[in-house]
């Protein structure tokens, strides 16, 4: 009997049209496929979440694009996530979306938010269109999603530097090194998704 493919999220830090990051996602995204995996793409902007603000969640609660992000992630074996870099830092469409998730509470069968991101595996890239293609972030990011959401952050990871040089016009990497880099991340964090599902 053969085994059901891998679900692999991917998930990328900015929505802006044209950004370095999304081609990254799409582009592990054909890597993943080519690899056997089932893929799905949220597209973090689509969830509309606001800026997270107590305010507001005590009048309305927390919205529903949490609900979705947390119904994604608990649907995956595994999650990709692509961050640009501001400032050294992830982007806040990507640590506000996982704020939000940290605020959903068990809604019985389904389990809380922090609850849905402890033990997944999950794996990073940056990139930028500078020289370090957005190591720092994602140096951050992983703390973040370890220690505040418990993922499980496998140890291989790459920042594609030079991004705005480094696609040809079918969106693919121009660089076999990157490409291999990619790959090889993809390979380890499936590995890691497919060992956990079969445990
Ligand atoms: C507020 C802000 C801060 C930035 N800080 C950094 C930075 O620290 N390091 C870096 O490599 N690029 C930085 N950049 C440039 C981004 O890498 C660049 O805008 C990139 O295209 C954003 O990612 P995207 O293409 O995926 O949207 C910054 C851009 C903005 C808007």
């Amino acid at each position: 009997m053969s085994t059901p493919a891998l679900h692999l999220l991917l998930l990328a830090g900015s929505s802006r049209k044209g950004a370095w990051s999304g081609r990254l996602r799409d582009a592990a995204e054909r890597l993943a496929e080519a690899a056997g995996a089932r893929t799905r793409v949220i597209d973090l902007r689509a969830l509309a979440l606001p800026l997270y603000d107590g305010d507001l969640e005590a009048a309305n609660g927390v919205p529903d694009g949490a609900r979705k992000l947390r119904e994604a992630i608990a649907a995956a074996d595994a999650v990709l996530i692509v961050t640009p870099e501001y400032n050294g830092f992830p982007t806040p469409l990507v640590i506000n979306a996982f704020d939000w998730l940290s605020r959903l509470q068990a809604d019985a069968p389904t389990p809380s938010g922090l609850a849905t991101t402890a033990g997944k595996p999950v794996a990073l890239l940056a990139s930028s269109p500078g020289p370090l293609g957005g190591l720092r972030a994602m140096n951050f990011l992983r703390q973040y999603l370890q220690m505040a959401f418990a993922m499980l952050v496998v140890p291989q990871q790459y920042a594609l530097g030079r991004a705005s040089e480094a696609f040809d016009e079918s969106g693919a990497l121009k660089e076999a090194k990157a490409e291999q880099a990619v790959a090889g991340v993809l390979n380890h964090l499936l590995r890691v998704g497919g060992a956990l599902r079969a445990a």
